[in-house]
């Protein structure tokens, strides 16, 4: 049913669902804004500390009736984590793992990004951790949260296509995000989100040693390569994903979902595709 059809008003509950399900809201957040930076009510005090030792982190944009609004601050508040002390917590976490399975088993249990209050799942890679190719994309949507695997709604089967033109598939190719957990409605993640996450996926990149890296959208190509300017002025141009001593090149690219919206920026997409493939080309892979 349409709902802009509809003659009858007021409209019917059913109607109004329908309405927002169409304008792509389909998470139930909350009416009121929840101010985090008050001390939580005892309950909600009493959840196990994010980091050993220390206070559960606030989670924004949290479900209220999990997490009911705090009332008077309590006399001894326990400390919030600063967006640093949450990276430094996951860069510790994900330095103590040595193979991509115990680094997916330090994401799922890692507290300290509030997204994952609000998610299904814990989304971390698909494909082929031995593959040459790394595609690093921003974060799940709505798809990837319900199957707990990157890339598998309509942007992902158009990456999916894509990479079969150049000859690629998942037994050659490592999929992955630089957040693991969905944001609600599929807002841009926050910068807290992404310092939270940063060090897990650059930890997933030197335990997969890619030899070629694309970064799908702004925020994958200014995350893990530091570009300033938009994703239209840095694709199709060489970078170099820099850490510790390794130098990966890395191609910026139009993220599929931009791609789905502005088809008429394919023909750049198909640009950059062909460049990746001459690149592993000229790597011999
Ligand atoms: N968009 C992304 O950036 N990653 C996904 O996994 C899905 C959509």
């Amino acid at each position: 049913m349409n709902v802009t059809e509809a003659t009858d008003f007021p409209p019917s509950l059913l109607e109004i669902a329908l309405f927002y399900a169409e304008a792509g809201v389909d998470e139930a957040i909350g009416d009121q804004p929840v101010d985090r930076t008050q001390a939580p009510p005892a309950r909600e005090a009493a959840r196990p500390a994010a980091v050993p030792g220390q206070a559960a982190a606030p989670i924004p944009g949290g479900n209220p009736s999990a997490n009911p609004p705090p009332r008077a601050p309590a006399a001894s508040a326990p400390a919030l984590l600063s967006a640093s002390d949450v990276e430094s917590a996951a860069r510790r976490a994900a330095r103590a793992c040595q193979t991509i399975p115990e680094l997916e088993a330090a994401i799922k249990s890692f507290e300290g990004c509030g997204l994952k209050a609000t998610a299904t799942n814990t989304v971390i890679a698909r494909g082929n951790p031995q593959a040459p190719l790394m595609i690093i994309g921003e974060a799940p949507g709505r798809d990837e949260d319900a199957q707990g695997l990157p890339f598998v709604g309509e942007s992902g089967q158009l990456l999916d296509r894509m990479l079969k033109a150049i000859g690629r598939d998942e037994q050659n190719t490592y999929i992955s995000n630089i957040i693991f957990w969905r944001p609600p409605g599929n807002r841009d993640p926050s910068t807290e989100e992404i310092l939270a996450c940063k060090p897990f996926i650059e930890r997933l990149i030197e335990l997969v040693q890619p030899k070629v890296i694309a970064c799908a959208g702004k925020h994958a190509a200014a995350t893990l390569l530091g570009t300033t300017q938009g994703i239209t002025r840095t694709r199709g141009r060489w970078h170099e994903y820099q850490r510790e001593g390794i130098g990966i090149p890395a191609m910026p690219l139009l993220h599929p979902a931009y791609l789905l919206r502005q088809p008429g920026v394919k023909r750049e997409a198909w640009h950059d595709m062909l460049e990746l493939a001459a690149k592993l080309e000229q790597l011999g892979l």
